[in-house]
């Protein structure tokens, strides 16, 4: 049990206490943006004359050498340490002795665990940022090779109207075109540096906490040492865009589900992202989508906890906020594996073009355009949509789609119609016709997929 903090006291910590008190088993995992910190924080002290030139080689080398150790596998990170904090300068005063003590001047574990915790949210933005990249890119590809791919689109689960894979998937692509802006947002406002709040009221020392801040990365060091040492409103934020992020993967997912069933077979899920039965040998499970869907609950539960973990706290820094760590971990992991897994099976599914046009055509998505069709021939819309709801009837009456109907049924119903209703009504009509932006006419989405492709050159 080793701990910083042994000089009050006289008696040893229980050992469940211990145990029960002790983060390292996961802070582990910031090891590397913890000496990140500690390195940046020992430059500052130098420059200020805080630290000699000497001290901050000797530290620099010392945490240098713990990082190459641990990555190497030659340090093992053991719960030995209270936490990752200990860990690190327990090694560095065994590795260069007294100096390694001096360390932690003008610093409190409080502003070191704000910043380890920033500095690792900071990163895993930008790595879940790359994924969703690669996601939209998946799309685009989708996208652009489907301007002609006929289906129905759905309200209420009920065949709407015509529309085509490359709009519909393109509605996805909005989806995490927001999830990518959303992530910016935080990243920008999260960018702000709590190394030097100290515990919570500051330091005597003269240290130059914009030095830091830039050394670091961050646009400033932040503005109210309370506030840097009790703020989680990025994990909040960050949580809120996870849970989003997921939720429109789960969305996506259940489609997918639906569209591989066997009453639709609008796609086949290639095998390598599809599992078997043990029992049934004809089946062909969509388990990574139904994961991926299943997997949601647990991003918001990480949100639900930390708000809740959060708002009795009085200020400044309470051990409560430790518990912002796990399930802030476990969530980022959580959307990377699925963003990753997603991309895989979205972008090696086949689309079954044929089953998609057929199930447009049988679900008289293209009776709006025959109602259409009567209204540009003179017919008052509300006499329009009553005339091709008695056809529709016909039609389910003779289970045939409206393009089977034979002219004379047209006729029966008003006389209006002609030859040139079937060309009307043709899924290729019903989709062109659609030209207003953001509609799936070929035109209108040439035009977003190419303002996509810009936007994927420059983001
Ligand atoms: N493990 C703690 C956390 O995650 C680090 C900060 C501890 N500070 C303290 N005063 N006990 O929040």
């Amino acid at each position: 049990m080793a701990q910083l903090w042994g000089g009050r006291f006289t008696k040893e910590t229980d050992k469940l206490v211990y145990n029960f008190n002790a983060s390292i088993s996961f802070d582990r995992k910031f090891y590397e943006q913890d000496i990140r910190g500690s390195k940046a924080h020992v430059a500052m002290l130098a420059k200020q004359g805080i630290l000699t030139e000497e001290e901050r080689q000797k530290i620099t080398a010392g945490l240098d050498g713990i990082l190459a150790d641990v990555e190497a596998g030659k340090l093992e990170i053991t719960s030995e340490y209270e936490d990752i904090h200990s860990f690190v300068e327990a090694n560095l005063i065994e590795r260069i002795g007294d100096a390694g003590k001096k360390l932690h001047t003008g610093r409190s574990r409080n502003d070191q665990v704000a910043l380890d915790m920033k500095l690792y949210v900071r990163d895993e933005i930008d790595e879940i940022d790359g994924e969703l990249k690669k996601l939209l890119m998946a799309l685009q590809a989708i996208m652009e090779e489907h301007i002609h791919t006929y289906m129905p689109g759905f309200t209420h689960l009920q065949k709407a109207q015509p529309v085509t894979l490359a709009h519909h998937v393109g509605a996805y692509f909005e989806m995490f075109r927001r999830d990518r802006s959303r992530l910016f947002d935080i990243r920008r406002r999260m960018n702000t540096c709590p190394l030097g709040a100290g515990a919570l009221a500051g330091t005597t020392y003269p240290l130059d906490r914009a030095y830091t801040a830039e050394l670091l990365g961050f646009d400033e060091p932040t503005r109210n040492s309370m506030d840097s040492v009790s703020d989680r409103d990025y994990v909040i934020e960050l949580l809120s865009a996870l849970s989003t992020v997921m939720m429109h993967l789960s969305r996506f997912s259940e489609e997918i589900i639906i569209w591989n069933s066997n009453e639709y077979r609008f796609v086949e899920i290639d095998d390598a992202y599809s599992t078997g039965s043990s029992i049934m040998p004809q089946k062909k499970n969509p388990d990574i989508a139904e994961l991926v869907r299943g997997k949601t609950g647990r991003v918001y539960g990480a949100l639900t906890s930390i708000l809740t973990t959060m708002k009795g706290l009085p200020l400044a820094y309470n051990k409560d906020m430790q518990e912002d760590k796990e399930l802030t971990f476990d969530a980022i992991d959580t959307v990377k594996g699925c963003l990753a897994l997603f991309t895989g099976m979205v972008s090696t599914m086949q689309f079954r073009k044929e089953n998609m046009e057929a199930s447009a055509k049988n679900g008289f998505t293209n009776a709006t355009d025959a109602a259409d069709y009567l209204v540009n021939h003179g017919v008052p819309f509300r006499d329009a949509h009553g005339i091709v709801g008695q056809l529709v009837l016909t039609c389910i009456e003779k289970g045939i789609s409206l393009d089977e109907l034979p002219l004379e049924e047209y006729k029966a119903v008003s006389p209006v119609f002609e030859e040139d209703i079937y060309e009307a009504i043709s899924m290729r009509t019903c989709v062109e016709k659609r030209i207003t932006y953001g509609a799936p006419g070929p035109d209108v989405m040439e035009q977003v997929i190419a303002a996509n492709k810009e936007y994927l050159e420059n983001n």
